[in-house]
């Protein structure tokens, strides 16, 4: 199991995704540079949002069923428990900044689609297609696979094609969620965090998952910590799964032991035969990160082998092991 303290300093620490270790270094230094938590954390996601290395964030991002990247973010700032958010947002590279903004000019939290791609132009953001060469082509791939009663074929061309070779590799074999969540404390104690994606591959159009939901995707309350998740959404909606994970910590739990006792609510949740492998666990995974306000951070999957990242200030960047609820990593987990 990992160690109950991986930070336990008051020096400003940053906890996310496994896609986050440059966005947690990141985020520390703007922290130390004087940005607020919540500041911080979008500044330090906007490296994966605009990598189109990361098939799971932002630009680069794999598309809906009709080839459209949708993204969804939100943020939120612990000492005024102000947040905003966008879901279902089409053309903008930078979600969880759009979410900022949101937070930050309105009195509303959550904008969606059209509403959310006009208030994004309406304050400056650039428009662009998010499609990049290679995701396009692994949707093709996929639309290809689905049936062999549609009108689609993947083409050996296609199939052979390196970007596609990978993502066979990598993602194949599951339903993939990708994310990234990065939650943040500073020196003082003030607690922030985001959490951006580009949901579920080749989703229904329109399906929005928990990381733009408060209280699923991401929570933070100043008095606590901040909490945050990635994979499945809809089992992470369904027990509120962040604002469940701060709830725990406020009732003494450690950032280790709240994330785990969130998982262990999400899986006794989780009822569905379609969702439970042959001997009644979940056929899917999900992550959940957590850091209090002492600085204490930790995260936990319902499957081994997880990683996340962490930087506390004067320090590497590095992942480190997730706990779990179960030992093994399940035979469907890409081994890479
Ligand atoms: N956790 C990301 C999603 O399900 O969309």
């Amino acid at each position: 199991a990992e160690p109950e303290r991986a930070g336990g300093g008051r020096v400003p620490v940053a906890v996310a995704s496994e896609n986050g270790l440059a966005a947690v270094a990141r985020a520390v230094q703007r922290m130390e540079a004087g940005l607020t938590p919540v500041e911080a954390a979008v500044d330090g996601v906007a490296l994966v949002e605009a990598d189109p290395e990361d098939v799971t964030v932002g630009y680069g991002g794999l598309p809906n069923s009709d080839g459209v990247v949708q993204l969804d973010a939100c943020c939120m700032d612990g000492p005024t428990m102000r947040a905003g958010a966008v879901a279902a947002l089409e053309g903008f590279r930078h979600p969880a900044r759009v979410a900022y903004e949101i937070m930050r000019r309105t009195t509303r939290v959550l904008l969606v689609g059209e509403g959310a791609a006009r208030f994004a132009t309406s304050l400056g953001f650039e428009a662009e297609n998010l499609l990049t060469e290679r995701a396009r082509k692994i949707w093709l791939y996929w639309r290809g696979q689905m049936s062999a009663i549609d009108d689609w074929m993947a083409t050996p061309d296609l199939i052979g094609d390196p970007d596609v070779q990978w993502f066979i590799r990598e993602h194949g074999a599951i339903a993939p969620h990708g994310t990234i969540n990065l939650c943040a404390v500073n020196a003082a104690g003030d607690l922030g965090g985001t959490t951006t994606t580009s949901g579920l591959f080749f989703k229904i159009p329109g399906r929005v998952g928990d990381s733009p939901l408060i209280g699923a995707g991401l929570f933070v309350d100043n008095e606590v910590g901040a909490a945050g998740s990635t994979g499945r959404g809809e089992s992470v909606i369904q027990i509120a799964g962040a604002h469940t994970i701060v709830e725990l910590m406020r009732a003494g739990a450690s950032p280790r032991d709240a994330c785990l006792g969130a998982l262990d609510r999400l899986v006794r949740a989780t009822r569905m035969p379609y969702l439970l492998d042959a001997e009644g666990r979940p056929n899917f995974d999900v992550k959940f990160y957590a850091v209090n306000k002492a600085g204490e951070a930790a995260a936990a999957a319902i499957w081994a082998g997880g990683k996340f990242a962490f930087c506390r200030a004067g320090e590497e960047a590095r992942l480190m092991d997730c706990a779990s609820l179960y030992p093994a990593p399940p035979p469907w987990l890409p081994q890479v």
